[in-house]
């Protein structure tokens, strides 16, 4: 399965498709840092705007586009943009998204987004992908059902040839099995400036905003932010990921990225669909024998009691000429029955 990620970040979802077996052909990215980071973890960076490349070599040869197209409208942190929604065109990626589609033609495409951004996906983006796709499903989906120690709920959207079940739910992971802080749940949300700030807000223990909040908390107020570490552990990065760049651009990345652990469940769905299919497939030389068994019985059954508008004398003559049409009647009959 040959993937193109775009908007691919520090490599969160490209790390979890590897991981479900898939292989990069480009990750593209236009932040220096985070190009950086895809590079030293072995992945194919492509250094760039997503708007400033020519895909028409891609045309046809991709089995997953992933994309997380920039989500600012829609970031709860970001009112003014908010505001503008849809209309701001420089940071609402999903229409030159949308036509990147087009010109690859995946046979599938995996859109992650955060969850604000459910409205303008089902007014404009699942109409535009029906058009091209005969399945398309929306999930809202939390990391911490899937394997990942953090509460961290997205969007996907995924487009194919073939309906897809949303992933298994998985057992949970808390806090204290990701990093050793004594916190039985799984952490809240990793944010991009885990770094900076002070958990010093007389509310921080009623409302948490953010990993270090819970943090703070299990500790009993010692007031220490995550490190990158811990972050990226909460993120289900392996230890040691290569995040390259200066300290608020490594946090940024990390908690910008997809928890590689969710990216390869959605990852695992995809081929589990694809499997039925192979299964269907491999099964068809068996049906066709299946199939011959049945014409067999049949014909046996024509010569032995010969229907009234078959002459008795030309059974055979009768199996030469529509036995195909008939075998054919049996396959697709037994093909309908498959799973
Ligand atoms: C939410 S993050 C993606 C996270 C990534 N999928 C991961 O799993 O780590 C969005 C990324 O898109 C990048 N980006 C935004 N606009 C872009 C553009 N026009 N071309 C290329 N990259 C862009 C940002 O620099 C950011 O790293």
């Amino acid at each position: 399965m040959r993937t193109l990620d775009l908007f691919a970040g520090a490599g969160g979802a490209a790390l979890g498709l590897h991981e479900a077996g898939f292989e990069h052909v480009a990750c593209v990215e236009r932040d220096p840092s985070a190009a950086a980071t895809l590079r030293a973890a072995g992945f194919p960076a492509v250094e760039a705007d997503v708007r400033d490349l020519d895909y028409a070599a891609l045309a046809g040869t991709i089995d997953v586009l992933w994309a997380s197209p920039p989500c600012q409208a829609w970031s709860q942190a970001n009112q003014h943009a908010q505001r503008k929604g849809a209309a701001d065109v420089e940071r609402n990626g999903w229409p030159w998204t949308l036509q990147v589609v087009r010109v690859v033609r995946p046979r599938w495409a995996i859109f992650e987004n955060v969850r604000n951004a459910r409205p303008y996906v089902d007014r404009y983006v699942v109409p535009e992908l029906r058009k091209l796709y005969s399945h398309v499903s929306v999930w809202l989906l939390n990391a911490a059902d899937h394997g990942v120690p953090q509460s961290r709920t997205r969007l996907f959207v995924v487009a194919g040839p073939r309906p897809v079940a949303a992933p298994p739910i998985a057992p949970r992971r808390t806090m204290r099995d990701a990093i050793a802080v004594p916190w039985d749940r799984p952490a809240p949300c990793v944010m991009t400036n885990e770094w900076k700030g002070r958990p010093t807000d007389p509310s921080w223990w009623k409302k948490l905003n953010n990993a270090s909040d819970a943090l703070a908390i299990a500790t009993k107020g010692a007031r220490r932010k995550l490190t990158l570490g811990e972050c990226a552990a909460l993120q289900t990065f392996p230890a040691g990921y290569p995040f390259a760049g200066a300290v608020e651009d490594r946090y940024r990345q990390v908690g910008n990225a997809v928890p590689p652990t969710l990216a390869a469940a959605v990852a695992r769905a995809i081929r589990v669909a694809e499997e039925g299919a192979a299964t269907i497939r491999e099964s068809l030389p068996a049906l066709g024998a299946f199939a011959d068994r049945v014409l067999a019985r049949a014909v046996a059954l024509l010569r032995a009691h010969p229907p009234y508008g078959i002459d008795p004398e030309d059974v055979d003559g009768f199996v030469a000429r529509h036995g195909d049409r008939l075998r054919d009647l049996v396959t697709t009959t037994l093909n309908r029955r498959a799973p």
